[in-house]
């Protein structure tokens, strides 16, 4: 009878422990704050998530070079130990291509999303 429960537990850390070793690859979203409007300063957002391990590079393009003053929030995970980090910059739509480039261990080459401006 003491067996039971002792088992589930067991059962439980295994899937725990699964749960936190599968790699998975991130998901990325590119959004702006407001409406974009040509010349006019906005906020975009590049929104990371469901990756593991937690390492990972986020960085925000415009035309090709990375900006410098990016802010991010802090790494948090959900209960199956997806993590998820939102990273953002001001700016400017001029016409360059802006863009959020991810690197993570699953990823062979980096995972280049496209700001839509239209
Ligand atoms: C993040 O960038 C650093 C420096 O360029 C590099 O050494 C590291 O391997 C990168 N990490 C990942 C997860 O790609």
């Amino acid at each position: 009878m003491a067996k039971a429960p002792l088992l589930s537990c067991l059962v439980l850390v295994l899937l725990v422990g699964i749960l936190e070793a599968t790699p998975r690859t991130p998901n990325v979203q590119v959004y702006s704050r407001y409406p974009v409007e040509k010349g006019k300063e906005n906020i975009v957002n590049c929104y990371v998530d469901n990756f593991h391990p937690p390492k990972i590079n986020i960085t925000i393009e415009k035309g090709g070079k990375p900006l410098k003053d990016v802010k991010q929030s802090d790494l948090s995970f959900d209960k199956t130990w997806a993590f998820n980090r939102l990273v953002y910059a001001n700016v400017t739509p001029d016409g360059e291509e802006v863009a959020c480039r991810v690197e993570h261990s699953t990823l062979v080459d980096p995972k280049v999303v496209k700001w839509e401006q239209e």
